[in-house]
């Protein structure tokens, strides 16, 4: 679906002469794509449920704007995401602040400017810095200590994990849970978590947590309780095909079967690469196409700058495509190549031994999925600048600049 879109948008982009000759590379936002993903969470969830998004998925600012327009939350993991939430028109209470730096000029901030944010602390030592009556909600990180079958990289649930108090040191949490006027659980297990019985599980102990805290509350007096579980995001990227069927209408159902009073608590989800993956694409212009002993290499103007993780870690699945140059799509015989992308270390490859069809100097090529943790992952490697970004609702067959190209220095 997004290949049909893909072609319309490079033809548009290169007819209406949106390009420069210095805009050798240009990123896309597919708002149809977007509100498929944001209306199919709405739907896999109860009604008041708060979907705070991960700013760092992806924080281009319309992006931001898109989502607080749709109505739902954004999640920050600095004080600058916060800001930018704030820039976006969200209301405090749809921040949820997650930092597990926070200063005490930051949660100072927060006591000050910003009312009704929920703000989760990632220790017992940042629980000593928050002022006795808080202007915001206090939420406590919790590490369930579970394996979700993250890959290592994003498992954030080890029991030596910067994030969050181990369950394990229950007596301690329910202390602080008394001392301290926390309304509010935490989790986060991880990205592209693969063990749904453990994710549940995850939530299931979050879940226990607060009731039990609930209970020690009213033994000793006191009125406040546990009120919202933040359940955090981590599920991986899908295809939205059969939309009942998804992973996260399994996910939502598997939580409501295990946890059927779930809703007693204010749910609040931070999902991030599944809501963008499928919602961004990029084309960039093919500079060289060169033969270096038997491999066949593909020089193009986006790499380790815009697809870090692909570069550092392991291709994601971003799908590729050539086109002519002026935008149409090449079906030619298919032959294997290297992908390079143009910064100066010998690892700045996207992908090696891909199929393209014919690809030449001049032709663009299109690097697909591509919406999640990659504009926003911009890196200032080789100092390039970061290309013009165009919103498309291909639907209503609009384009528009959402952001020039921009320099570095
Ligand atoms: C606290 C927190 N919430 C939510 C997310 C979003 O995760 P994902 O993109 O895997 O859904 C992250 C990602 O790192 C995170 O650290």
């Amino acid at each position: 679906m997004i290949d049909k879109e893909a072609d319309w948008t490079l033809k548009k982009v290169i007819d209406l002469n949106l390009l420069c000759e210095e805009d050798t590379a240009i990123i896309c936002q597919s708002w149809n794509n977007l509100d498929r993903y944001l209306n199919h969470l709405k739907d896999c969830f109860s009604k008041n449920t708060l979907h705070a998004i991960a700013i760092k998925t992806n924080p281009h600012p319309e992006v931001l704007k898109h989502i607080v327009n749709f109505g739902f939350g954004l999640e920050a993991a600095s004080i600058e995401e916060v800001l930018m939430a704030k820039s976006a028109g969200v209301t405090n209470d749809k921040i949820v602040f997650d930092s597990p730096v926070k200063t005490r000029r930051e949660i100072n901030f927060c006591q000050e400017n910003l009312p009704g944010i929920r703000l989760n602390v990632n220790s017992f030592d940042e629980l000593k810095r928050i002022p006795e009556h808080p202007n915001f909600i206090l939420g406590v990180r919790i590490n369930p200590v579970l394996d979700v079958g993250s890959p290592s990289l994003y498992n954030v649930s080890a029991d030596e994990s910067k994030f969050g108090i181990p369950i394990s040191e229950k007596q301690d949490l329910l202390n602080a849970i008394l001392e301290y006027p926390i309304t509010q659980l935490h989790l986060h297990s991880g990205s592209s978590m693969v063990i749904m019985k453990s994710s549940v599980l995850a939530v299931e102990k979050l879940y226990k947590l607060a009731e039990e805290a609930n209970q020690v509350l009213a033994e000793n007096k006191i009125s406040r309780r546990i009120e919202s579980l933040d359940i955090g995001g981590g599920l991986p990227p899908e295809v939205l095909d059969s939309e009942s069927n998804s992973i996260m209408n399994k996910y939502a159902e598997a939580l409501k079967k295990q946890l059927p009073n779930l809703e007693k608590f204010q749910l609040i989800t931070e999902f991030g690469q599944w809501v963008h993956f499928y919602s961004g694409y990029a084309f960039s212009q093919i500079e060289y196409v060169l033969k270096r002993g038997e491999k066949k290499l593909v020089y193009i103007h986006l790499g380790a700058d815009y697809l870090l993780r692909d570069a550092y870690s392991k291709p994601r699945g971003i799908a590729f495509k050539t086109y002519s140059q002026n935008g149409i799509p090449k079906n030619g015989i298919q032959k294997k190549y290297d992908i390079a992308g143009p910064l100066c270390f010998a690892g700045d490859y996207l992908v090696k031994n891909e199929n393209l069809s014919k690809p030449q100097e001049g032709d663009w090529l299109a690097l697909l999925n591509t919406g999640s943790n990659s504009f926003g992952l911009w890196s200032r490697h080789c100092s390039r600048s970061i290309p013009k970004v165009v919103g498309v609702d291909f639907e209503n067959e609009k384009i528009e600049i959402i952001s020039e190209r921009k320099n570095l220095f």
